[in-house]
């Protein structure tokens, strides 16, 4: 058979509440065209993320039954640790109530003023924690990247040339650490090459510095790598995984992406001395090391998700599915980021809409029609979210995993191709308040 099918049944379902685009055109003005700021409510399909919207499995509600809720010492904590080990194989797994946790956690222990963190492309509230330090990050991404139509396998990527020369000029001790980001979320959702772990790696350990992955979808990577890598294909999920985090010496993780949970996240290093200071951390304002923030619940739905999500039969659908969004999309002459990534499809809103000046936020404009006119949310991943950072103007289409069925998503590609077809008469959109950093959660719009 060559179809590849939803590889689970549905057992429990949430209705979805319909408007229509006079109500939507209501909402959208009352939210100052920001889609952060829209009801859940008066979403139909919501692919504003892929982050703590996943469908748990029954072996995971199971789980959750199990949890143990001990302050100190609960038996969820020790079933999460011995899972995360036996993949990372990571000495200290320091619990997180989500993916930001571990990395404010981090970066206070290790960023001081005048760092430079580089990042093959560092996520917004990566970006964010960095700079509250008073350090400074930086993308090195592949070359190959910037070109979005071109199909390469790896397009994830960091620009080990450019690290070297990074390096160079900023002088190892003002570099705490190098990261990179699987899959590269802000720069497509493309995979990163064991290779190109590894390149990363053999250069940050010359200079004594220590790589540290950040892994929200190392399974979704592992699977590219497996996929397309020379010399991987007869290794499972798992085990490229397992490569891939030996390569590091530590790592940050949001459990809301790759593990299945609605909510989570851990920190990890081999260093005993960096531990002992992130435990403290951690006490300060997370809770007590055997839970980090969580409930003991939380902790067994991960330790179980991180198991599910390495099945090949999911990967295989999981891959398939995002890139049939991107390809009735892409192949009816919508511009997106060649080729599909894993856990959404990006639309080059730049491409798209040539008419849109860039500071008039094109992929803001675009993400507004689409909700106006079926619905839809998605997310802007460009200059309202980097500011001057932003290297292209992308609308995200997130899969939550697990969610929407291809229905859902034919009628994401109908929407999608309809709102494409009259594109000339789409404007752009002022700022007309903004706060002073992370500014696309509550930046309010004008229409121009
Ligand atoms: N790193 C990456 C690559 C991410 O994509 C995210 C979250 C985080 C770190 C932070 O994790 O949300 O658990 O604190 N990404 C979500 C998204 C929010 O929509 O892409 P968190």
């Amino acid at each position: 058979m060559k179809t590849i099918i939803e590889p689970f049944r549905i057992k429990s379902v949430e209705p979805l509440h319909h408007t229509t685009p006079e109500e939507r055109e209501r909402y959208l003005e009352e939210a100052g065209y920001n889609l952060f700021l829209i009801e859940a409510r008066n979403i139909l399909i919501d692919l504003l993320t892929d982050s703590g919207t996943s469908a748990m499995s029954t072996e995971q509600w199971a789980a959750m039954m199990r949890g143990d809720e001990s302050y100190a010492g609960s038996e969820s904590f020790h079933r999460m640790r011995r899972v995360v080990q036996d993949l990372t194989g990571f000495r200290h797994v320091i619990p997180t109530h989500q993916g930001r946790a571990a990395e404010r956690i981090l970066f206070t222990v290790l960023c001081r003023p005048g760092h430079v963190v580089p990042n093959n492309t560092h996520f917004d509230t990566t970006r964010a924690n960095i700079e509250f330090t008073g350090a400074r990050a930086v993308d090195l991404p592949s070359p190959e990247a910037a070109d979005t139509q071109a199909r390469l396998d790896f397009k994830g990527n960091m620009d080990t040339a450019a690290l070297e020369r990074l390096i160079e000029t900023e002088g190892a001790a003002r570099i705490p650490l190098v990261m990179l980001t699987v899959t590269n979320n802000s720069g497509g959702g493309q995979p990163v090459s064991l290779a190109n772990i590894e390149a990363v790696r053999r250069v940050a350990a010359r200079h004594g510095i220590p790589l540290y992955l950040d892994a929200c979808r190392f399974a979704e990577n592992a699977w590219f790598i497996q996929q397309r890598e020379p010399g991987c294909s007869h290794l499972t999920p798992k085990q490229v995984a397992q490569k891939m985090f030996s390569l590091a010496d530590g790592c940050t993780f949001s459990a809301k992406k790759d593990a299945f949970a609605n909510i989570g996240g851990f920190l990890c290093t081999n260093d005993d001395r960096l531990a002992a200071q992130e435990t403290n951390l951690l006490i300060l304002t997370e809770g007590f090391p055997t839970y980090g923030g969580l409930a003991g619940r939380d902790l067994d739905a991960i330790a179980v998700g991180l198991e599910e999500v390495l099945d090949p039969d999911y990967l295989r659908y999981r891959v398939v599915s995002t890139g049939y969004l991107g390809r009735h999309i892409a192949d009816a002459g919508v511009p997106i980021v060649e080729p599909p990534g894993g856990h959404a499809i990006y639309i080059d809103a730049a491409r798209m809409l040539p008419h849109i000046p860039r500071s008039q936020f094109p992929a803001q404009a675009l993400a507004v029609e689409l909700y106006r006119h079926a619905g839809i949310r998605s997310v802007e991943i460009g200059s309202v979210m980097f500011g001057a950072e932003a290297r292209q103007e992308l609308l995200r289409l997130a899969i939550p995993r697990r969610v929407y069925t291809q229905s859902h998503i034919d009628y994401v590609v109908e929407a999608i191709l309809e709102v494409n077809a009259r594109k000339q008469a789409l404007r752009g959109l002022e700022i007309v308040h903004e706060p002073p950093f992370l500014r696309h959660f509550t930046a309010r719009f004008r229409r121009l």
